[in-house]
């Protein structure tokens, strides 16, 4: 996710921008920038790093302009540095552009571009928007809006644009496509951002546009829509904002935690676009592809991660093993890196980190490229360090994850582990083709299956009510839910801070069964595949011993209803993709406890959201 944010009217354009900026790094806060427009023309400043150093940068430039955009960025294409960074400009220097989202076939239009003559200076896909729109309005004579609309109707993806021309101080193009955009409309003045924080306190009149939409704001005219496949023109109404600013930036949930738990079939869905082909039996993953010849001699994949990153590694170990046949070690960070480990130069070592920042994750990386492994990263911070420092990888798209505690970055660990374990899979002759076509489809539907995940929100909250003052809990689950169990627990202990627990269902007997008494709550991923019999059976030893149940089911379970004191149903799924689903209540679970608890559930005591020290 990226913020942008816009204005044209009688004030200073500055300050409404660079504030609007601010609101907005939640969105992203890897880089940022923007672009004055003059009747002498543009006044551009950007900069890796946070607004602060954008202001900084700014000092002494001319900033008195009443038109300009701005923009906070989230990497996606190209690592944050001052050239990647927005506004990017056009080959003429007439076209400034700021965008949020993913130009999927950007590197198509770019071949294009170049054979035309365009150069490129950064790395991202937004550059080449950017010189398709110059390339329109300049061979074909179009007007920005023309040109804009022409292009858009050639890009693929998600997008979310303002547009100026140097040469017309009046006037800024916009368009969305799968990213928000907002317009602020004011007295004689009109505003653009990603959401409407920016503007809250100056206009409480916004129009929102919707997918496939476009608009141009012209000072002292009323704003006109149009349809970007037709140039219809649209008559959207106008929306009166009841947020606050802190509703706004939480997308009017309570908290960051909530929000991103919501937000998981989209940064699912984002995690696999462009690499999900499934109607084509493809897996795109230049990460994977461009060393396939290693990964299939690999005799060992290591994986080392921390907390959640960990458990996800858990989850790979299941699905590389299963599908790939390739023998897999997960290993926490913080031991492998001192325990002298043994690692041979056909391992290969991937490194699973959110922040891309974790102080032992980054150190374990370091011991194993030292002793000749190839090393692979899955982080969901574009640049971060354990990205630049690993031969290949893959970054998740889950967006900036605000809350401390992992919730859709954990599901798009998996998915991209998923990702990877068919691909390995397919290319390793494992797979026979019809399940690789079989799974492929199915991952394609886990974004609604998510969605459908959510909906037990309700129950759920029930459910937390009834066991919120519980002082200890367990967490159980077999197979691919083993660490789905891990990982519930520490959801709880994190941000409610009751102690849990998680165990492979069948460790009961080997100790923890002795815990077992009425007032301990056992939560149990009782899925209808794997050894679902055998989870029916610990329930039952449980219950034998007064044990209160709360079972994670499929929808349509008979036999552990009758057995458990609460149940949750989610979508039936393949055993591979069951930990996907099955986290969504869990996660809703340990925020409703944490609520009632009146715990500080996005930044819960003692905890840092990346850990950059040992
Ligand atoms: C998970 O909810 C925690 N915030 C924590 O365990 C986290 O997963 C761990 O610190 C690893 O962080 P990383 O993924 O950024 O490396």
């Amino acid at each position: 996710m990226c913020g942008i944010v816009g204005y044209i009217g009688s004030r200073e354009a500055y300050p409404i921008i660079i504030n609007g900026l601010k609101r907005l790094e939640y969105r992203g806060y890897d880089s940022a920038g923007f672009v004055l427009n003059y009747p002498e023309g543009l006044e551009m400043v950007k900069t890796k790093g946070k607004v602060v150093d954008l202001e900084d940068k700014a000092q002494g430039v001319k900033l008195h302009a009443n038109i300009g955009v701005g923009h906070t960025r989230w990497a996606t294409h190209g690592v944050p540095n001052d050239i990647n960074s927005h506004p990017h400009m056009s080959n003429n220097g007439n076209l400034v552009i700021v965008h949020n989202g993913i130009i999927e076939n950007y590197e198509a239009i770019k071949i294009k571009l170049y054979s035309e003559g365009y150069v490129f200076h950064s790395e991202t896909d937004t550059e080449v928007l950017v010189n398709l729109i110059e390339y329109f309005k300049e061979k074909e004579n179009l007007n920005l809006t023309d040109a804009v609309r022409y292009a858009l109707t050639e890009v693929i993806g998600a997008f979310a644009i303002a547009v100026m021309d140097s040469q017309n101080t009046d006037e800024i193009v916009v368009g969305r496509l799968g990213s928000p955009l907002a317009i602020g409309i004011g007295e004689d003045e009109f505003f653009i951002a990603s959401d409407a924080s920016p503007f809250v306190e100056f206009t409480k009149d916004a129009i929102y546009l919707e997918d496939g939409e476009m608009a141009t704001i012209k000072r002292g005219e009323k704003v006109k829509v149009r349809k970007i496949v037709d140039n219809k023109e649209v008559h959207p109404s106008i929306h009166e904002l009841q947020l606050d600013l802190e509703q706004i930036e939480k997308g009017g949930y309570e908290h960051f935690m909530l929000k991103e738990i919501n937000e998981q079939p989209k940064s699912i869905h984002d995690t696999m676009r462009g690499r999900l082909l499934p109607d084509e039996g493809i897996i795109k993953m230049a990460g994977i592809w461009d060393h396939m010849e290693r990964f299939k001699k690999a005799k060992r994949i290591i994986i080392v991660a921390c907390g959640t990153s960990w458990h996800a590694g858990l989850v790979g170990e299941y699905l590389i093993e299963e599908l790939a046949r390739i023998p897999v070690e997960v290993e926490y960070a913080s031991e492998f890196r001192y325990r002298n480990p043994i690692i041979n130069k056909n391992d290969i070592v991937i490194a699973i980190s959110q922040s891309g920042e974790t102080a032992d994750t980054l150190a374990a990386l370091k011991l194993a490229k030292e002793k000749g492994a190839f090393i692979y990263g899955i982080c969901n911070v574009v640049g971060s360090s354990i990205a630049r420092i690993t031969d290949a990888g893959s970054y998740t798209h889950a967006g900036p994850e605000i809350g401390v505690a992992s919730t859709k970055a954990f599901t798009a660990q998996l998915t991209i582990l998923t990702l990877i374990a068919l691909k390995l899979g397919k290319h390793k002759g494992n797979l026979s083709n019809e399940r690789f076509m079989s799974l492929c489809y199915e991952l394609s539907t886990i974004p609604s299956k998510v969605e459908k995940a959510l909906n037990t929100n309700d129950i759920v909250k029930k459910i937390s009510e009834i066991y919120k003052d519980a002082e200890n809990a367990l967490y159980l689950g077999r197979g691919y839910n083993f660490p789905t169990a891990l990982e519930g627990a520490l959801k709880l202990k994190e941000i409610s801070y009751i102690h849990a627990e998680g165990y492979p269902a069948a460790e009961m007997k080997h100790g923890p069964i002795a815990l077992i008494d009425e007032n301990m709550p056992v939560f149990v991923i009782a899925i209808n595949k794997g050894h679902y019999e055998k989870v029916v059976s610990n329930i039952q030893e449980i219950k034998s011993r007064s044990g209160q149940i709360i079972a994670v089911v499929t929808e349509g379970d008979k036999q552990v209803r009758d057995l458990a004191d609460h149940v949750i149903e989610i979508p039936e799924c393949s055993e591979e993709f069951s930990p996907i689903l099955a986290s969504i209540p869990l996660q809703l679970l340990s925020y409703h406890v944490a609520v009632m608890r009146g715990c500080n559930v996005d930044q819960p005591r003692n905890l840092a959201k990346s850990v950059t020290v040992e």
